[in-house]
C-alpha cells in the first residue's frame, strides 16, 4: 500500500512535515499526488460515451460568478488535427492524439447573452479577460484530472498560442474568443516520471507572503531535482546563446527561458480580437 510519505517523496524529494492523512484519504488522494503529464498515446480511440462524460466533467469546473465564460473546441477531423499540429510543431503528438480539445476564453457569448436580454454590454475589461482565461484553465484541469482518473493520459498545450492568429482562424474563433490552451488526451503509451515540484516552503506562505528563504530553498530544490530528473542537453533552453551545461539546474533552465520574451505578439492579437486590455 502506498504511503503519504512515498507520494510526498515522489513529488518533492522531501519528507512531509506531518504523518499526512489517514490511509483511506491517502488512497483517495494518490491519483492526484502522483499525476503526471502524458505526451504519447496508443491509437485506441476514446469511446464517445467517455468523451461526453469528460466534457461534462470539464463543464463541472467552478466558474467565476457562474458566468461560464469559456468554450471548448473538440478537434476530431483528421485534416483539422493535422493542420493544428502543423501550427504547433513542438507538440507533434497532437497529430496522433485520439482527442484534441482547445479550451478558449469566451467573452463573445457573454456579450451576446447581455444583448439578447436587451442590455448594453459594458464588461469588456482586463478583469473579464482574466476571469474568462481562468475559467478556461479550470475547465481544462477538470477535464484532465477526470481523464487521468479513468486511466487516460493528457497534456495541456500552450503552444497553440505560438501562432495564435492562425490557430484562431483554423478554428473559426470569432472576436472575443481566444485559445488559452489545448489538451491532448488518449490511452497512455508511456509512463513518465513524476515531475518534482518546488518545496512547499517557498510556494506556501503562512499568514503573510515571505520569500526570504528563496535562494537557500531553491539551491536544495535544484540539487534534489537534478539527482532525479537532470535536464538533458536537448531540453536545455537557448543553447545557441547560453551553451550546453553538463549540470543544468531547473532554475538555470527557467531563467534561460524567461530571459527572452515569448509570444510577444499576444497582446496585439488580443486587442485585434476585441479584448479591451486598456
Ligand atoms: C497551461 C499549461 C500549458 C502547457 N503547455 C504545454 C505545451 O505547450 N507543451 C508541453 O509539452 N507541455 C505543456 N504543459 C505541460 C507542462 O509542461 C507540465 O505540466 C509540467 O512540465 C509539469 O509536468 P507534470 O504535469 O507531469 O507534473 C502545459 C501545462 C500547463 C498547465
Amino acid at each position: 500500500m502506498v504511503t503519504f510519505a512515498d507520494l510526498y517523496d515522489d513529488r518533492f524529494g522531501l519528507a512531509p512535515a506531518t504523518q499526512g492523512p489517514t490511509a483511506v484519504s491517502t488512497e483517495a488522494l494518490a491519483p492526484l499526488l502522483g499525476r503526471r503529464t502524458c505526451r504519447a498515446y496508443t491509437s485506441e480511440p476514446i469511446a464517445p460515451g467517455l468523451m461526453e462524460a469528460l466534457l461534462a466533467c470539464a463543464q463541472s469546473a467552478p466558474s467565476k460568478s457562474d458566468l461560464q465564460q469559456y468554450s471548448i473546441v473538440v478537434v476530431e477531423d483528421a485534416g483539422q488535427r493535422q493542420a493544428l499540429a502543423a501550427l504547433a510543431p513542438s507538440a507533434s503528438w497532437i497529430a496522433d492524439a485520439p482527442a484534441v480539445l482547445v479550451f478558449c476564453a469566451d467573452i463573445a457569448r457573454s456579450r451576446r447573452i447581455t444583448e439578447l436580454r436587451g442590455h448594453g454590454y459594458a464588461a469588456n475589461s482586463q478583469d473579464s479577460f482574466v476571469n474568462a482565461s481562468v475559467d478556461a484553465g479550470l475547465a481544462m484541469l477538470a477535464c484532465l484530472l477526470a481523464a487521468e482518473r479513468v486511466g487516460l493520459g493528457g497534456c495541456p498545450i500552450s503552444v497553440v498560442r505560438n501562432r495564435i492568429a492562425d490557430v484562431s482562424a483554423l478554428l473559426a474563433l470569432p472576436p472575443g474568443v481566444y485559445p488559452v490552451m489545448g489538451l491532448t488526451l488518449g490511452h497512455p503509451a508511456e509512463t513518465p516520471p513524476a515531475s518534482m515540484r518546488l518545496p512547499p516552503a517557498i510556494v506556501v506562505h503562512r499568514d503573510r507572503y515571505d520569500s526570504t528563504n528563496l535562494a537557500d530553498e531553491l539551491a536544495g530544490y535544484d540539487d534534489r531535482r537534478h539527482a532525479r530528473q537532470p535536464v538533458p542537453p536537448e531540453k536545455q533552453r537557448h543553447t545557441d546563446r547560453y551553451g550546453v551545461r553538463e549540470v543544468c539546474p531547473w532554475s538555470e533552465n527557467v531563467a534561460r527561458q524567461l530571459s527572452l520574451p515569448e509570444r510577444a505578439d499576444f497582446r496585439e492579437f488580443l486587442l485585434v480580437a476585441g479584448f479591451d486590455l486598456a
